[in-house]
């Protein structure tokens, strides 16, 4: 029987998170060592149109048809079928896997959406594109979370770091020195919407205040732009410490994510703050640049056209 299988990233937020909603840039780099996954089989034996769903991970054993009308992958199911223009779909099964952490901050919904509809949609001869894809996964972002800047579905179906505006065509951004983070996840599930709610009804109360702190944080993520154009990694980490004391101030932090960021920067990060909606969920943190990779760039300055690292005796 064919099977189509697809993938796509959980993410996590380098700068600007909240103030994104409100129209300030930030930034969300994919991070591709935890992901959803998921596969699609013809099953011509099974009842016409029927589609199994199984995702063990979250303890689902249904049919599409048994999903309750407002299920994330069922809204998400509907809206490309009408952009495919498909009104019916072959008896399959789909079975989704993930590891990225639920409500963790790291994109989870949308990575599952997104590796949902590019197999359903490779079984169905319309592969859809990264385009399109973020875009139906913003659509039913709207459903559960109101406001969503659309960052997540962005860096998530196109699996490429992004400098994004809301309303303004995505940036891809030129990362001229990589650099390593670690995420470090609280365990405590955090809904966006919950985190999202609380900010407006703050900026609500007190838009003067919120909007200095949206103002900086835009600031903070511009920066950002330029330093990861740069090379400039401990200029990152300088402004990943003042976006998290934004965040701080905000609201959205918590006494979880402060001891995880303070125990980074004592553990030699150049820079570290919580990631994502907050009061939970997860934090990354910037470390810096391993000798090998010094000498590589500086090589690289002083005229060698090419430079190659290797690790050698790693079992
Ligand atoms: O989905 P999360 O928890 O990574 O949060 C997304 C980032 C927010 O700026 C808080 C919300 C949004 O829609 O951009």
């Amino acid at each position: 029987m064919p099977a189509y299988s697809a993938s796509a990233p959980g993410k996590v937020i380098l700068f600007g998170e909240h103030a994104v909603v409100y129209g300030y840039p930030a930034i969300a780099v994919p991070v591709p060592q935890v992901r959803a996954k998921a596969i699609v089989m013809a099953e011509p034996l099974s009842p016409p149109g029927q589609v199994r769903i199984t995702a063990r991970d979250v303890g689902l054993e249904t049919t599409l048809a048994q999903l309750p009308e407002d299920h994330p992958l069922k809204v998400v199911i509907a809206k490309a079928m009408l952009a495919m223009q498909v009104n019916h779909i072959p008896a399959c099964s789909l079975t989704i896997s993930s590891t990225i952490p639920v409500a963790g901050g790291m994109g989870s919904g949308a990575a599952v959406s997104v590796a949902a509809l590019r197999a359903l949609s490779a079984l169905l001869g319309h592969p859809l594109s990264d385009e399109q894809l973020s875009d139906l996964v913003y659509q039913a972002e709207l459903i559960y979370h109101g406001t969503p800047s659309g960052i997540d579905n962005s860096v998530i179906a196109h699996a490429r770091p992004v400098y994004f505006v809301k309303g303004r065509p995505l940036e891809f951004l030129a990362v001229k020195q990589p650099f390593s983070l670690v995420v470090g996840n609280t365990g405590l599930e955090s809904p966006t919407s919950t985190a999202v709610g609380g900010v407006r009804q703050a900026w609500e109360a007190d838009r003067p205040r919120y909007q200095q702190l949206f103002e900086g944080v835009g600031a903070i993520a511009t920066a950002g732009r330029k330093a990861m154009r740069a090379g400039k990694l401990d200029e990152l980490g300088l402004l990943m410490d003042r976006n998290h004391a934004l965040l701080k101030e905000m609201g959205v932090s918590s006494p979880e994510l402060d001891r995880l960021v303070q125990a980074a920067k004592e553990a030699g990060a150049s820079g570290a703050k919580l990631s994502g909606a907050g009061k939970g969920g997860s934090m990354i943190a910037l470390m810096r640049p391993d000798p090998a990779s010094r000498v590589s760039a500086a090589l690289l300055e002083a005229g060698a056209v090419g430079t190659i690292l290797t690790e050698v005796g790693k079992a």
